[in-house]
């Protein structure tokens, strides 16, 4: 038995350990608690309406095949190989022979090519094979229509069905009655879902038919409008509340070569008006090569105007300045011969903004828009580079500025962020008194975590900022393998707190691409990823519509430890004021793998309510990914927050995008 002193004295070291260990533990926790300061009652300017915005560019099937929902892929036969998307039909001992016309359409120019079906058995004619597959919903309606007239025979039945191989899940029948060009229409009902299927047109018995300009519509369209846009596109769009709509790209403006360019007159009009023209990126890349990518511009400016203004975005579209895109032909108009190009910069503006007892005022409310677009910013020329740009985009500014002092163009800074292209046009553009100057960014994630800071040191008089391409990279620039991530997101999240803190200096932003279709892209990543039926936001969409829905109305200064500077111990953040609810809007962002304990004082905020609510988005796994079949696996979720005053305690989970929002009262 051991003596009671001895006993005694054990107890006191252990206790003198254990309070040593509790003291240090108490320590370490002081140290590592945070000191957040939002500085409410020095609000430091108006955030930009247009902070947010999109990026949209008909790439990786986003226009015909995506937000265009038409199902017929060639449907005019104008495709330089005119049966691309179509084969043909027998069934059991039919014979028959397919024809391709160049001449004879309905309309001439462009439309000129049309398809006879002479069908000498009992069931002869073409499938349709749709982009990568056609995508019908159960239940749901479809509008099919076509130019016809039959040919020497008497009335020729045609029996139109939309099938998978395995079976049919809607038809009807359509008999064309006159030798006169007339469209005929039908709606289909789906019995089923499918995603990967046909339409077929089968000549019933013997007969001869021209048909042309087929179409399977959905009736769901976003607002339920006749060629119309695809409903979940533009619902996942509208609730991003974005700031400016730029369209149509990207690169597409530029085409490979000159007369491949975008020309935004050839995509307006009745669609059998619209000029269909080889897309850009049907053989950029090798590795993804879409030798049946075209654009039929049934989403052409008009539908674009349409999509910004119901989408509540200020329409930004982009012309090309008399150059074809530098990474491939690089071709150029001369300069004294631009006047054609800035002749339809001109016809743009008109056409957005004239009245309508003008001639393209006239236009657009033929078109059932008799009310200007209020256009208020045209971009010349897109990932342009060199003198030759700077050359280009002064004769263009002279014109423009002498007649539209209100409109405020949007110029190139070249395809990179730095390097000699990048700071030789920022020098010019500054010479030149630009607008908005037009930075791209695809780089590593870290670049974006180290980037935070860009904009401190911007000069704050000159040229506003358009962050106008950006996305991380997560194996590097135009890379298959890249991956829409959790890293690619937050440190996308990390960087944009700087774009916030300096919305003085930048104006808008956006994400780029926009759109992939899942068999059918070239580049990625992209913001949203659909297939035929379905859709998903990725993480990057919800960083986006984070900042978006969350912007605020003032920037309010916020400090870390007293210290201004953003990004040290692996958080970033950024501070504003919503004046129109009266709350304030904190966003951190913890990119570490630890939580982070920190203490949020407003300070100067006078009272606030005894509640407000935190918006979280987070994943430990930097590699998580969202997908059709999980597609809010990474996705906001959001917690009460209890206030007792101006000062709180948050803990900021691990690799983390919060924000908070604190109503006064
Ligand atoms: O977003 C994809 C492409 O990247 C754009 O078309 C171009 O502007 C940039 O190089």
């Amino acid at each position: 038995m051991k003596p009671a002193t001895t006993t005694c004295h054990h107890r006191i070291i252990a206790l003198t350990f254990l309070l040593a260990i509790a003291l240090v533990q108490a320590q370490v926790a002081f140290a590592q608690t945070r000191n957040i300061t939002v500085q409410v009652n020095q609000p430091a300017g108006a955030i930009p309406k247009t902070l947010f915005g999109l990026f949209f560019e008909d790439i990786n099937f986003g226009a015909d095949g995506g937000l265009y929902p038409e199902r017929v892929k060639n449907r005019s036969f104008e495709f330089p190989n005119p049966m691309m998307g179509w084969k043909q039909l027998d069934r059991g001992d039919s014979k028959g022979q397919l024809y391709v016309f160049d001449h004879g359409s309905v309309n001439e120019t462009p439309n000129s090519h049309y398809l006879r079906i002479k069908s000498d058995g009992k069931a002869f004619g073409v499938s349709n094979e749709g982009f990568r597959g056609i995508g019908v919903q159960k239940d749901a309606e479809y509008k099919f229509s076509m130019r016809a007239r039959r040919v020497d025979s008497p009335p020729v039945t045609l029996h139109i069905e939309i099938e998978d191989g395995n079976h049919v899940v809607g038809e009807t029948q359509v008999v064309v009655l006159t030798n006169a060009w007339k469209t005929y229409e039908a709606t289909l009902r789906a019995r089923d879902n499918i995603s990967k299927g046909h339409l077929n047109l089968i000549v019933q018995g013997n007969g001869t038919v021209d048909i042309d300009l087929i179409s399977l519509y959905p009736g769901d369209t976003w607002q339920n409008r006749p060629n119309g846009l695809r409903s979940d596109l533009v619902k996942l769009l509208k609730e991003m509340k974005p700031g400016f709509l730029r369209f149509p790209g990207g690169c597409i403006v530029e085409g490979r070569y000159l007369d491949q360019r975008y020309q935004w007159k050839t995509t307006i009009g009745d669609l059998d008006e619209r000029k269909l023209i080889i897309n850009r990126w049907n053989t950029e890349f090798n590795w993804r090569l879409t030798p049946d990518y075209y654009q039929s511009f049934g989403l052409g400016y008009y539908e674009y105007f349409q999509l910004a203004e119901d989408i509540g975005a200020e329409p930004l579209p982009i012309i090309n300045c008399g150059m074809a895109c530098q990474f491939n032909s690089g071709e150029l108009a001369p300069l004294e011969d631009l006047d054609h190009y800035i002749q339809d910069a001109i016809d743009l503006i008109e056409f957005a903004n004239a009245p309508v007892n003008t001639a393209w005022g006239r236009k657009r409310s033929e078109m059932g828009h008799p009310k200007p677009f209020n256009l208020k910013m045209i971009g010349v020329g897109n990932e342009q580079w060199g003198p030759q740009y700077v050359e280009r985009y002064e004769v263009f500014a002279k014109v423009l500025k002498q007649k539209y002092p209100n409109i405020s163009l949007v110029t190139s800074a070249g395809p990179a962020p730095e390097g000699e292209r990048f700071t030789f046009l920022w020098q010019k553009m500054r010479e030149l008194k630009a607008d908005l100057i037009d930075e791209h960014y695809y780089m590593a994630p870290l670049w974006f975590r180290e980037n935070s800071g860009r904009y401190d040191n911007y000069p704050r008089n000159g040229p506003k900022v358009f962050a106008g391409e950006y996305a991380a990279q997560s194996v590097g620039i135009a890379s298959p393998d890249n991956r829409n991530n959790w890293e690619c997101a937050l440190s996308e999240a990390a960087f944009i707190t700087g774009l916030e803190r300096n919305s003085d200096v930048v104006n808008m932003s956006s994400y780029a691409p926009l759109f992939g279709h899942v068999d059918a892209w070239q580049w990625t990543p992209n913001l949203i990823w659909f297939d035929n039926l379905r859709s998903y936001g990725t993480p990057n969409y919800y960083v986006q519509k984070m900042f978006s829905v969350n912007k605020g109305t003032q920037r309010l200064p916020i400090l870390l430890d007293g210290s201004a500077k953003n990004g040290q111990n692996e958080l970033y953040t950024s501070a504003a004021m919503d004046e129109v609810t009266r709350e304030v809007i904190v966003k951190i962002i913890n990119t570490g793998s630890e939580a982070k304990e920190t203490r949020i004082t407003l300070s100067g905020a006078q009272r606030v309510a005894q509640s407000g609510k935190a918006f979280v988005l987070q994943s430990e796994d930097l590699k998580a990914e969202n997908s059709l079949d999980q597609p809010t696996r990474i996705a906001p979720v959001e917690k009460q927050l209890q206030l007792a005053d101006g000062k709180f305690s948050y803990s900021v989970l691990p690799r983390s995008f919060t924000v908070l929002r604190v109503p006064l009262r």
